[in-house]
């Protein structure tokens, strides 16, 4: 799909249409300086965008493209504290939430006194926590915290923590999401009640699947440790005030945000307490410190220097002009796993839209596929693929330099595996290599016929690679904010807006009309969901 009459778009396409224009073993070898002029550094982290097809004139047409889009009036409105949600009539002011006092105004509303408010509360709160003098309704001290929350509400702090969490932090943090009860069921066993502190982690507050596991779980508090007990064992992260008192929360365990935080953006907000519980005060405001220099690079850098921007560039140029559809995030590092999953929605919910900001079709594709899993257990999974798979996967490397371990042959293999991925996709592996290696390897000469195709990599495929110093509270802020900027770059690139996700109303909705169906108080709405549901209850009554 192309933009008509859009001239920016239409050089950037010219350029895409050069010959050898995807030729990344050609300007890997033509320029030797490639990996220093394509390598850009904010905030700690490293950009490295010289494996891929960009090239000067390439990188310099998208950014002027972004201008034309209005990349940084986009930007400018949102710390503005602008509605650029305007499918909700909403800011998105999450830079407010790791912002000093005095940043940001949403309208009228002085957006960080709100902010530093409650993070106030949170630290009196954890402190309280930590210190003993906030203690289980028996006298002990906690030790276990549950986050029941999912989405947003779940994958930003549930990642956050697995990447900060060392033995001897103050507390476990364990993450309920799944409506599925053997998630609960799993985790109930290692928890003790009387130590057991429960955060009911949702924006609404009528989220389905954490409200029932919020019942569930307050009824196992009130099972063991009685019903006057459970007050003291809750507290909840949400903007809605009146859910949670009607869930018997008291109004001083409330820790809110405002609707100007989207779900897929709030781990800096109330939604991160369990990280502060978990992994102390000082990695929490490292993190927002982390990230806010991020968003300090973002408001100030120029384009041709600002990583966000520079990343959106990129994905705007793999999507939209060379055609792919899906992008790896690979983080060569364990406790980065569940990074992957955190930018699955983060850049799904925000980008998989089908029509502009004006509700007409778009014109071009928006966001790409994003999955992930981190190095090296990719390579023994999905990366044959994107190795010699017929559509190139442009993949996102993430290294940290200084693993926190002392074990440094450990440390040495994992980075070589994820070089050797980058530089394979890059140069693959040539007919003429292939068989000469065969060759060297004293096969003979029809078995190297037989085998020389299957052993040609065809190269040229992209990837960016990030590089951490080491993983820390301030290292991951920047990465989580990188990221979360360049999807708003990317919403006025295309036109979308980034904020809203009307797309996973739809199911919510039926859901609701099924359930009585499954029940056998209702006809199902279609004859294929009637059929599955009378098997279903077929087994379950046989
Ligand atoms: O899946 C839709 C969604 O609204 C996400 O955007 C959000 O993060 C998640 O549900 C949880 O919502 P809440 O925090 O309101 O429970």
């Amino acid at each position: 799909m192309t933009e008509a009459g859009c001239a920016a778009w239409d050089a950037v396409a010219a350029l895409a249409r050069e010959p050898g224009a995807s030729d990344i073993r050609r300007l890997l070898d033509a320029d030797p300086s490639r990996a220093r002029r394509f390598g850009f550094r904010a905030a700690g982290l490293l950009l490295d965008l010289s494996r891929t097809s960009l090239t000067d004139p390439v990188l310099a047409a998208l950014l002027a493209l972004g201008q034309a889009r209005g990349v940084a009036r986009f930007r400018d409105a949102m710390a503005a504290g602008r509605p650029v949600n305007g499918t909700e009539g909403r800011a998105a002011l999450h830079m407010a939430l790791r912002a000093p006092a005095g940043g940001f105004q949403v309208g009228d509303e002085n957006a960080s006194a709100t902010v530093h408010g409650t993070l106030d509360a949170m630290a009196g709160f954890v402190r309280g926590v930590h210190g003993g003098q906030i203690l289980g309704a028996g006298g002990d001290r906690f030790t276990d915290v549950v986050n029941i929350g999912i989405g947003g509400s779940d994958l930003g702090p549930a990642m956050v923590t697995r990447a900060l969490w060392r033995p001897g932090m103050p507390m476990r943090a364990h993450y309920l999401a799944n409506v599925d009860a053997h998630a609960w069921e799993a985790l109930r066993p290692r928890l003790d009640p009387r130590r057991t502190l429960v955060l009911v982690a949702s924006k609404t507050f009528t989220t389905q699947e954490t409200m029932t596991n919020a019942q569930l779980v307050r009824d196992w508090l009130a099972r063991a440790l009685g019903h006057s007990a459970v007050p003291g064992h809750l507290a909840a992260l949400s903007t809605n005030l009146k859910g949670t008192a009607a869930f018997g929360i008291a109004p001083d365990r409330v820790f809110g945000f405002r609707d100007w935080v989207g779900g897929r953006f709030s781990l800096w907000s109330a939604v991160g307490l369990s990280i502060a519980l978990a992994c102390g005060l000082d990695a929490f405001a490292g993190l927002l410190a982390g990230a806010r220099e991020m968003d300090d690079h973002f408001l100030a850098a120029p384009p041709e220097a600002n990583l966000p921007m520079l990343l959106a560039a990129t994905e705007v140029w793999h999507v939209n002009f060379c055609g792919y559809g899906a992008r790896a995030v690979l983080p060569y590092d364990e406790r980065l796993s569940r990074f992957a999953a955190h930018l699955q929605q983060l850049e799904m919910e925000s980008l998989g839209k089908r029509v502009t900001n004006a509700g007409l079709p778009v014109r071009h594709a928006t966001g790409p596929v994003v999955f992930g899993e981190p190095g090296t257990n990719a390579q023994h999974s999905f990366l044959q693929l994107i190795h010699q798979g017929t559509t190139p996967v442009p993949v996102d490397f993430v290294l940290v330099a200084r693993p926190d371990h002392g074990h440094p042959a450990s440390h040495r293999i994992l980075l070589a595996n994820a070089l050797a991925q980058a530089e394979a996709l890059a140069r693959g592996r040539t007919e003429a290599e292939a068989r000469a290696e065969m060759a060297r390897a004293g096969l003979p000469a029809a078995e190297i016929d037989r085998l020389a195709p299957h052993r040609t990599f065809p190269g040229n495929r992209p990837s960016t690679s990030i590089l951490l110093p080491a993983l820390t509270p301030a290292t991951l802020g920047a990465l989580v904010a990188l990221y979360e900027h360049k999807v708003a770059c990317l919403g006025a690139y295309w036109d979308i807006n980034p904020f809203d996700q009307w797309g996973v109303e739809l199911g919510k909705q039926l859901a609701g009309g099924i359930l009585p169906a499954l029940e056998g108080g209702a006809t199902a709405p279609d004859a294929a969901t009637a059929a599955m549901i009378g098997e279903i209850r077929r087994l379950q009554e046989g």
